[in-house]
């Protein structure tokens, strides 16, 4: 390993610097209420930007009500969930990192309850917890798999009204104080379920082949690149492949890159799944939908951020079962990815950056801890040291 790690290399993007290159990645925590973020949000998103985390990203947060996956889910639909907020992205900034938001909709999957409560769409019979469930949409009137209510097809006005939601969520992000922006145009939501074969039946500007399939996500990223301020990144989240041949490839997503970096996308971020259909293909844990367990080995995704890369040129984000500071730095030196991102196992280890940086030896003095944390972490190391078992 070399003595400055990539992983630990600052990285410029339009105006902004991240101090390394390890991402939060956006994670639904199903634990707001009327969409706002509250004090559960801030100590969950601060926890990584004090283990020095250099881009921590928001979940995916709705542009309008029926956007949402769950009643839980955090809203960008109005003024005072901007407010709600701030604080955060303040807070963020001010540990040293920069916060970021995952702007989404979750068209034909929405109206579910959380995960530990099965992740199935809500009933009618929820309403009487007060969680009743909602219509949802989507590009057609097909569910997203069998016991999933049909949803109802956009027709062309209420698509322009979805591309102005997702641009008025963008505004209130950058008043809100967030410095990067990612579209969410993957695991089978409603950008993606427009993306996709599979989803999309049809027969409009909005549909058939790829470049009607695609109309929706390229207009939602104009109007979004045009209301987020010019000097800050934008990303775009896809799902680089759907898993059946029948549908969307990973030559499409290829296509689909160079348009989104010629409307000013910065950074793709390469996930994989999530559009269901067939029975093999079933909801994951994370949202997303594969074929087998065995096939999310370490980095599973890597070689889409790795193709797209190659052959676009256009910066991308790996994710997908990164679990250790050299397999992230291998990715890196390798000219994989631009940046890592990772999900569970920072949920794990919120201190995994300054785990990974002590492993890669980027860190000999501590410097990268927080002083009010770091003196006491070397006084740790000494007594460990004092106390480690004496050769006999
Ligand atoms: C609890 C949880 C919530 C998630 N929520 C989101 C989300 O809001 N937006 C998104 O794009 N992906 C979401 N994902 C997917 C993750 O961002 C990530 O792509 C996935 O977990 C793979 O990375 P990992 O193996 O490091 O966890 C979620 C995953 C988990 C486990």
């Amino acid at each position: 390993m070399p003595a400055e790690p990539l992983l630990f290399t600052p990285l410029q993007l339009r105006s902004v610097i991240l101090p390394n290159r390890v991402v939060l990645s956006p994670l639904c925590m199903y634990s707001a209420r009327d969409g706002l973020a509250g004090a559960f949000h801030l100590s969950h998103l601060s926890a990584f930007a004090r283990g020095r985390v250099g881009l921590v990203f928001t979940e995916a947060t709705a542009v309008e009500p029926r956007g949402r996956i769950s009643h839980g889910c955090c809203g960008l639909w109005n003024d005072a969930q901007a407010e709600a907020y701030a604080p955060i992205a303040r807070y963020i900034s001010a540990l040293g990192s920069v916060p970021a938001i995952q702007i989404a909709h979750a068209g034909r999957k929405g109206s579910a309850r959380p995960p530990w409560d099965g992740g199935l769409p809500l009933q009618a019979s929820d309403a009487a917890g007060a969680s009743p469930p909602w219509q949802t949409v989507g590009p057609s009137a097909e569910p997203v798999g069998p016991g999933w209510p049909a949803p109802q097809a956009l027709t062309e006005a209420e698509i322009g009204e979805v591309i102005e939601a997702f641009a008025a969520a963008a505004r209130r992000a950058a008043n809100a104080g967030f410095r990067v922006l990612e579209v969410h145009a993957a695991h089978g939501y409603l950008l993606h379920s427009f993306l996709s074969p599979l989803s999309n039946r049809r027969n409009d500007r909005y549909g058939g082949e790829i470049g009607g399939r695609m109309r929706l996500l390229l207009e939602v990223v104009e109007a979004v690149r045009a209301a987020w301020p010019r000097e800050l990144p934008l990303f775009c989240r896809i799902s680089s492949v759907d898993g059946p041949a029948e549908g969307w490839r990973i030559e499409d997503s290829v296509v689909l890159a160079r348009e989104l970096a010629m409307r000013g996308v910065d950074v793709v971020d390469c996930s994989a799944g999530g559009v269901a259909g067939p029975p093999a293909y079933r909801a994951s844990d994370t949202g997303q939908a594969l074929e087998s367990r065995s096939e999310r080995g370490p980095g599973f995704q890597v070689p889409y951020a790795e193709r797209i890369r190659r052959e676009t040129g256009v910066k991308t984000m790996a994710v997908g079962v990164i679990v250790d500071g050299r397999q992230a730095e291998a990715i890196l030196q390798d000219g994989r990815a631009d940046l890592v991102a990772l999900g569970r196992e920072l949920m794990y280890d919120p201190f995994w950056a300054l785990h990974a940086a002590e492993a890669l030896g980027a860190d000999p003095e501590r410097k990268l801890w927080p002083d009010n944390y770091g003196w006491a972490i070397a006084r740790r190391a000494e007594i460990k040291q004092q106390n480690a078992p004496r050769p006999t």
